[in-house]
């Protein structure tokens, strides 16, 4: 017995040194770490049993994600059981819990550095990929340090380096940023620019080096190796919806995200073997977005392009082994179920035909001026082409047109519960839940991730495959302020999305 134990011991220390050498020896390592914002587990039953049913797979058919599922994520923020998005990003990126609200700052108030932080001094090439504005809650927890989700002026600021120490080249940490959001970087004086001062951050991120794009043509004319840092921003808030996206206006997240790898492959490529890699993190943000509006078509678009993306990630990894990826959930939004009583059955092909976002039809619906006409172009438009109802009722066309009148969002939700009820969906709420998200990792390292995950402990683990250290991040950061000047004053015509 005792010799069977002094094998096993030697063993572990064989295999202890091994790991060592070969984590110190064995070339770039890559972190791709995904973020499916508001996307629980039934938001990936509802998008397999659609794939399913409409391309005719088998019923055993399962996704990109289904096969690389490794367990749960616990969502909880310090405050409450149901977090939002930027306490949430926070115990990725700090493996700590934030309160609801807090950007890249610990429960007690203070800034935490972050894993793409501690990556950057540490020699790794950085990026951060999104389909919201790049100063929204998700990627500005991985790069900025704020009290407030809110205060974008101030994390706009941070994420191009103004007032942030935390890197040699004085710009800050990230490499290349890829998303919308453009009107946070622009002054109060221009005219796409919604800012409350007058910096211009387009400018100081050129005078900093950036190559900086805002469109289509610009992207497609970028070449797969140009140098970084680049900061591309493709719409002035959010991007588009992939159900409404204008291919030839905005990219989508697959084809951000197979440039943004291209990139920063080729930006660590050209260094000593034993250099450290790159990390990136990219985020499906809107599937968030449509839960929020209890919109399951549109849900369920963003959801088939995080697939996609999903993919490019694999194949990329197949290229590059030494990649690890991770993909998970900040938290599960609107309540999502799939059946509603009496029956036992929900009908993915009602999604089908529809054709736009909530959003951008009560933006439509918003422009009409009076009863008469909101309620003909419900029945004679809505309807039967953006929605493909073509047996639509009187109650289904005066539910959407009243709730016209209790404002925008009323009217979002209208629209994606006369989708719901049909499709046998159900939505608890138009704001997140405290249920668990799904855990998916496939690639270098993907053994060590199984089981039933806190927020926090995901956070811990990216930083120990990249081998960096938090906390003396965080020591760098102890002057930092993360208040934003007259930020009561301003936030009260702020603010759409908690
Ligand atoms: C919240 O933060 C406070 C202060 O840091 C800490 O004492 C408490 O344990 C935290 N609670 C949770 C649930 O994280
Ligand atoms: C994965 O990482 C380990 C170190 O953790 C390394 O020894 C191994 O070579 C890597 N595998 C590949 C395929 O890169
Ligand atoms: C913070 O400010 C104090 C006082 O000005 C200074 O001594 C210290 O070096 C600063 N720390 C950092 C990390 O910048
Ligand atoms: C950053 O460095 C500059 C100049 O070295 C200094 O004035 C500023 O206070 C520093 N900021 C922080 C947050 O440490
Ligand atoms: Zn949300």
């Amino acid at each position: 017995m005792a010799h069977k134990w002094n094998i096993f011991a030697i063993l572990l220390c064989a295999l202890a040194v091994n790991g060592q050498t070969s984590a110190k020896t064995s070339g770039p390592r890559n972190l791709i770490f995904m973020i499916s914002d508001g996307f629980g587990v039934a938001s990936e039953a509802l998008a397999r049993s659609y794939t399913q049913q409409t391309t005719g797979y088998p019923s055993n058919w399962g996704s990109a994600l289904d096969s690389i599922l490794v367990g749960l994520t616990r969502t909880r923020s310090n405050d409450t059981l149901v977090t939002d998005s930027a306490a949430g990003a926070t115990a990725f990126s700090c493996a700590q819990k934030s309160f609801n609200g807090g950007i890249g700052i610990s429960a007690d108030g203070r800034p935490c550095g972050t894993v793409l932080e501690a990556a950057k001094r540490k020699g790794y090439v950085t990026g951060l990929v999104t389909t919201a504005r790049i100063s929204h809650a998700t990627p500005a927890a991985f790069a900025a340090h704020a009290a407030d989700r809110n205060m974008e002026d101030l994390i706009a600021q941070q994420m191009v380096g103004i007032g942030l120490n935390s890197s040699a080249n004085g710009r800050g940490s990230v490499d290349l940023m890829f998303g919308g959001g453009q009107c946070y970087f622009l002054p109060k004086s221009n005219k796409a620019g919604c800012r409350s001062d007058d910096v211009d951050l387009w400018q100081t991120a050129q005078s900093q080096g950036f190559t900086t794009l805002n469109n289509r043509q610009q992207f497609d004319s970028l070449a797969f190796d140009a140098p970084l840092p680049v900061l591309a921003l493709f719409a002035p808030s959010h991007m588009a919806y992939e159900i409404d996206r204008n291919p030839a206006e905005q990219p989508s997240l697959s084809e951000m995200t197979a440039k943004a790898l291209s990139l920063l492959r080729s930006a660590s490529a050209n260094v000593p073997a034993d250099h450290p890699g790159f990390m990136v993190m990219i985020e499906g943000a809107r599937i968030d977005m449509a839960g929020h509006d209890n919109d399951p078509a549109t849900h369920l678009h963003d959801i088939l392009e995080y697939w996609k993306t999903i993919n490019v990630v694999r194949n990329f990894i197949s290229l590059n082994p030494s990649t690890l990826l991770v993909s998970t959930s900040d938290h599960e939004t609107g309540g999502l179920t799939l059946g509603i009583e009496p029956e036992y059955a929900w009908y993915p092909s009602v999604l089908k035909p529809v054709q736009r976002s909530a959003e951008v039809i009560c933006k439509e619906l918003h422009r009409m001026t009076s009863r008469a006409q909101l309620d003909r172009h419900i029945a004679g438009v809505v309807m039967p082409q953006y929605l493909g109802i073509t047996d639509g009722s009187a109650a289904e066309v005066s539910t959407v047109s009243e709730a016209i009148q209790s404002g925008f969002k009323a009217c979002k939700r209208a629209v994606g519960h006369v989708v719901s009820a049909r499709a046998r969906i159900g939505w608890t709420t138009s704001g997140h839940t405290g249920a668990d998200v799904g855990l998916y990792a496939y690639g270098n390292g993907s053994e060590a991730m199984r089981g039933s995950m806190d927020n926090t402990q995901v956070g811990g683990f990216l930083a120990s495959y990249l081998g960096v250290d938090l906390d003396s991040a965080t020591k760098e950061l102890t002057n930092l302020s993360t208040f934003q000047k007259d930020f009561e004053k301003k936030r009260r015509h702020k603010h759409e999305h908690p």
